[in-house]
Parts: C-alpha cells; sequence; structure tokens
C-alpha cells in the first residue's frame, strides 16, 4: 500500500509499506477514504516531537471502511463506515474512566505517532470499540474528517475549558483550522463578542465569515492593547490561545478580565512568561488540555444536523498519491491560503 512516512527531520516520503494486520482481538484494520494533514504533522517534521521516530506513517484524522476486525471487537463489522479519533482509549483505564482519553494508558495520542498513522491506504485502529465511531449513512464524509482531531481540539480545549457563556466576550488568538474551529464551536453558547487575532488577513477574512464580531490584525504588535480598546478597557471573559508562541500566551494574559480564563490549545515548545505579578489578584483561570475528544458524538450530531458546517473549513482536494503537494500547500497556507486539505484514497 502507499503510505507517507516521517523519515526524520525535514524528510518525508511516499513509500510502498505491506498492509498492516491486526495483532490484538481489540484492533481493527482500516480502509481509509479520507484523511487529512495537521498542524502538529508539520511540527513533527520540524523535529518538535521526539516520540515520532523516523520510519513512522504519519496521520491521525481521517474516515474509512472496517476491513477486517479483531475477535475481541464487537461494535464494528467488515464493511462499517467509521471515523477514526485521533485519540486511542482503552475505554477502561482511570483515566479513561475519568472521560480523559488522551491519557489512556496503553492508547492516548498514538496514530500518526508512536505508532502508524492514517496518511496510508490502510491503518490498524487498537482499542477499536472506544477509538472508532461509526459513521451515519449518507454523512458528508469531507465534512466528517474535521471531526477526528480539529473540532474537538476546538471545542474541548477552547470553548468548554474556557467556559463560554451567553452574553460573554470571546477573544481567539491565532485563525487557523484549530482557532476556526473554536470559533464555530463557540457559537453554540451564544457569547455577545467574539473577537479573532492573526497575522493573516485572509484567515481574518474567513474568521469574519465564520462569525467573529471582529477581527484583529496582531501584524503591528498591538494586539492587546486594539482588544483593551474594543472592550473599554475591561478585556475579555475568555482568551482562547491557539497558536502555541510565547507572545500569543501572553497576548492573552493581556486581555483576560477579571474573573476570566485563559484557556491554552497550542502545543507550546518553548518556555512562556507567566505574569504573576499582574494576575495574581485578578481571580482568573488559566487552563491547558490535550484534545480528549470525548465531545466527538456530540460533534458529530451537531454536524448531521447541519447546525454547524466543518466543510467550510476545507480549501484543496488531493489524491493519495499527490500527498507530497498537499503538503506543500499545506506548508505554504500564507500563499496558497490552505486551511484544511482533503486527501482521498
Ligand atoms: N491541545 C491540543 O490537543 C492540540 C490539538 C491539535 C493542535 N494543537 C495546536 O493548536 C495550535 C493551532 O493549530 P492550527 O492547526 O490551527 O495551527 P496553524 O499554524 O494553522 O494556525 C496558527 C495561526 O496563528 C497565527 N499566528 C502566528 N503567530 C501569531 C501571532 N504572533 N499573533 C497572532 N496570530 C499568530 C498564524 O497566522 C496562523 O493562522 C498549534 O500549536 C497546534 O499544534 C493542539
Ligand atoms: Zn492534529
Ligand atoms: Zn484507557
Amino acid at each position: 500500500m502507499k503510505a507517507l512516512v516521517y523519515q526524520g527531520p525535514g524528510k518525508k516520503v511516499l513509500e510502498d509499506r505491506p498492509v498492516p494486520k491486526v495483532k490484538s482481538p481489540t484492533d481493527a484494520l482500516v480502509k481509509i477514504r479520507k484523511t487529512t494533514i495537521c498542524g502538529t504533522d508539520l511540527h513533527i517534521l520540524k523535529g518538535d516531537v521526539p516520540t515520532c521516530t523516523p520510519g513512522r506513517i504519519l496521520g491521525h484524522e481521517g474516515v474509512g471502511i472496517i476491513e477486517k476486525t479483531g475477535s475481541g471487537v464487537s461494535m464494528f463489522h467488515e464493511g462499517d463506515h467509521v471515523l477514526i479519533s485521533c485519540i486511542t482509549a482503552c475505554g477502561k483505564c482511570e483515566y479513561c474512566r475519568r472521560r480523559m482519553y488522551s491519557h489512556c494508558t496503553t492508547g492516548g495520542w498514538i496514530l500518526g505517532n508512536e505508532i502508524d498513522g492514517a496518511q496510508a491506504e490502510y491503518v490498524r485502529i487498537p482499542h477499536a470499540d472506544t477509538s472508532l465511531y461509526p459513521i451515519p449513512e449518507g454523512a458528508d464524509e469531507d465534512a466528517l474528517v474535521m471531526l477526528s482531531d480539529i473540532l474537538p481540539t476546538g471545542f474541548e480545549c477552547g470553548v468548554l475549558n474556557g467556559k463560554v457563556e451567553p452574553g460573554s466576550t470571546v477573544a481567539i488568538v491565532g485563525a487557523g483550522p484549530i482557532g476556526l474551529a473554536a470559533l464555530l464551536t463557540a457559537q453554540f453558547y451564544s457569547p455577545a463578542e467574539i473577537i479573532m487575532i492573526d497575522l493573516d488577513e485572509n484567515r481574518l477574512q474567513v474568521a469574519a465569515r465564520f462569525g467573529a464580531t471582529a477581527t484583529v490584525n496582531g501584524g503591528d504588535g498591538k494586539a492587546a492593547e486594539t482588544v483593551m480598546k474594543m472592550t473599554g478597557g475591561r478585556g475579555v471573559d475568555t482568551a482562547i490561545e491557539a497558536v502555541g508562541v510565547p507572545a500569543t500566551f501572553i497576548t492573552c494574559e493581556n486581555i483576560v478580565a477579571p474573573g476570566g480564563t485563559i484557556a491554552n490549545v497550542g502545543v507550546h515548545g518553548v518556555k512562556v512568561e507567566l505574569h504573576l505579578e499582574r494576575l495574581w489578584s485578578r481571580n482568573i483561570t488559566i487552563t491547558t488540555r490535550l484534545v480528549d475528544t470525548v465531545t466527538t458524538p456530540m460533534l458529530l450530531k451537531t454536524v448531521q444536523s447541519r447546525r454547524i458546517d466543518p466543510k467550510r473549513l476545507i480549501t484543496h482536494h488531493f489524491k493519495l498519491d499527490q500527498i507530497l503537494d498537499a503538503y506543500d500547500t499545506f506548508g505554504r497556507a500564507a500563499t496558497t491560503q490552505a486551511l484544511k486539505v482533503v486527501i482521498d484514497a
């Protein structure tokens, strides 16, 4: 089968690999129909993720059809259409019982990281019963690819942790796929204002179409000042960090209102300064989270009922044998205006 293989920092190839086998009774083999590329795959290619070693097939998102199941899989059968979750969960360990699947002792984020992933014709999914979701008949599979990772991430790490409420003021720093997913799902709670901050004018325009009430281009280095002016000097109730660099977390520290929440979503690779000398008295909450994907079934219903349309995040389509072009397009988002690229296997 064809597979996109990580070969060390800066190196990836489309290779011929053997089709994976069912190794454990709880595994399922899934024939991929659609997959996509995540910002985290670009982090891996930069060498930022040491758990992902050379030779690994990348990808932790996708939809497909069950090809084969182990003898212990009871929820899925050959031919079933399934959504792959970026998080593998046994459903039984202490963390899974606390709905913290991201820290499952035999799962978590392993797909396309510690085990071979979904940017291939087939993928082996461990703990299949609790790591796959059935796709309803007639569902739009392109839209559902957005449910493997980015929608639950924006919703759980940003909106839920950020305690977005009716009438509240929200700022989202970063209008990439994750920030935009937070923007779409924040609207479940009818906040009064959602201010979107980015450096990329095209992404800010997309954000305005997706329901942002205001956009701020932080290119002048004055994003926090602008947000403070917009909110009459009060700041925002929820500041969602969806970039993963020190500057944007500090923006959140500078715009959070008394009693507010900073919800960090971004993956940080370097130390970030925490200004407790200013924040200690402001009754704020700071949250961090690796996506748990516990809200996937709920989000699937909102997509099915057209309450949200994540397909709007898709800008490009490729075939699996063009996946290197897909990476190139996704990696140069500022010039290609790419958000999510869907790859048909
Ligand atoms: N916590 C989790 O479980 C989890 C899961 C998936 C992804 N992530 C992380 O979430 C983050 C966002 O992911 P993405 O795919 O949307 O990334 P992305 O790189 O596509 O988007 C980031 C956006 O931030 C903007 N930006 C960069 N510097 C900025 C600045 N100084 N001020 C304002 N905007 C700035 C960029 O223009 C871009 O639009 C990444 O760090 C990713 O690794 C976290
Ligand atoms: Zn991802
Ligand atoms: Zn578990």
